[in-house]
């Protein structure tokens, strides 16, 4: 029988999926599908508000998969230890792509207004590498959630009640954590 992920883990995957999604949808959006250019400007400064609001909420994340991490499961089966290895791969590119966007930036990084952090890098080529590595990380970030979705949809039509997990509804009889 599995045991649910922890509240603060639940919270913390929801919060980031609905940051991520959006960040992915919109962002690509913008670049490549026909919109003004306020509506560009717009999206532009609401998302890097919002995804630098989101590195330590993603620091704090990490450190609980981190600190929770379950050997004994790790090894249990190879389907584990293959969840687990994707579950990190997801976490390492969310890293890469933080890091390339806060260094691609080439103004200050306004968050909503209230919180101003000077651009990283003057430097134009190391600008222009961070920004290809930007747009890269993104690509690669696009196929593991879409990897992910696929797994969870396969659990859950196989009868494994992966959702269940990662819902704050606990199963009868089990403490919380
Ligand atoms: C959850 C994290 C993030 C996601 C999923 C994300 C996603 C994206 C995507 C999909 C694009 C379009 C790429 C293209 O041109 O093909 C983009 C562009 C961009 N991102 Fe990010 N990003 C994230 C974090 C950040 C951060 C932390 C910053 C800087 C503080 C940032 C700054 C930018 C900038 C400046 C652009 C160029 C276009 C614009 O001004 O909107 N991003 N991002
Ligand atoms: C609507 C979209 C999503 C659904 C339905 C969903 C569902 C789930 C479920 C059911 C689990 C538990 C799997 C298990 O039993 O081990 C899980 C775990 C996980 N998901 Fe998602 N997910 C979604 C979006 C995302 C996104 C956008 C990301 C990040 C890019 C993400 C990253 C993770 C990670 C890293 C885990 C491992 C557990 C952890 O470290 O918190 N998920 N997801």
């Amino acid at each position: 029988m599995h045991l649910n992920y922890s509240k603060q883990r639940v919270l913390l995957h929801w919060l980031s999926a609905a940051v991520i999604l959006w960040a992915l949808a919109s962002g690509f959006y913008v670049a490549y599908g026909p919109v003004s250019d306020s509506v560009e400007h717009w999206v532009g400064s609401i998302n890097v508000s919002l995804t630098t609001l989101f590195i330590p909420l993603f620091a704090w994340r990490f450190c609980l998969f981190a600190c929770e991490f379950d050997a004994h499961e790790a090894k249990s089966s190879w389907a584990k230890a293959l969840a687990l290895l994707v579950h990190l791969m997801i976490y390492l590119t969310i890293a890469a792509v933080l890091v390339t966007g806060v260094l691609m930036m080439k103004k200050t990084i306004s968050v909503f207004g209230l919180v101003h952090i000077p651009q990283p890098l003057q430097d134009p080529s190391l600008i222009e590498w961070a920004t290809m590595g930007h747009i890269q990380s993104c690509a690669v970030l696009s196929l593991l959630v879409a990897l992910h979705l696929c797994a969870v949809a396969w659990h859950e039509f196989s009868g494994r009640r992966v959702l269940q997990r990662m819902s704050f509804a606990r199963p009868a009889g089990e403490m919380n954590r």
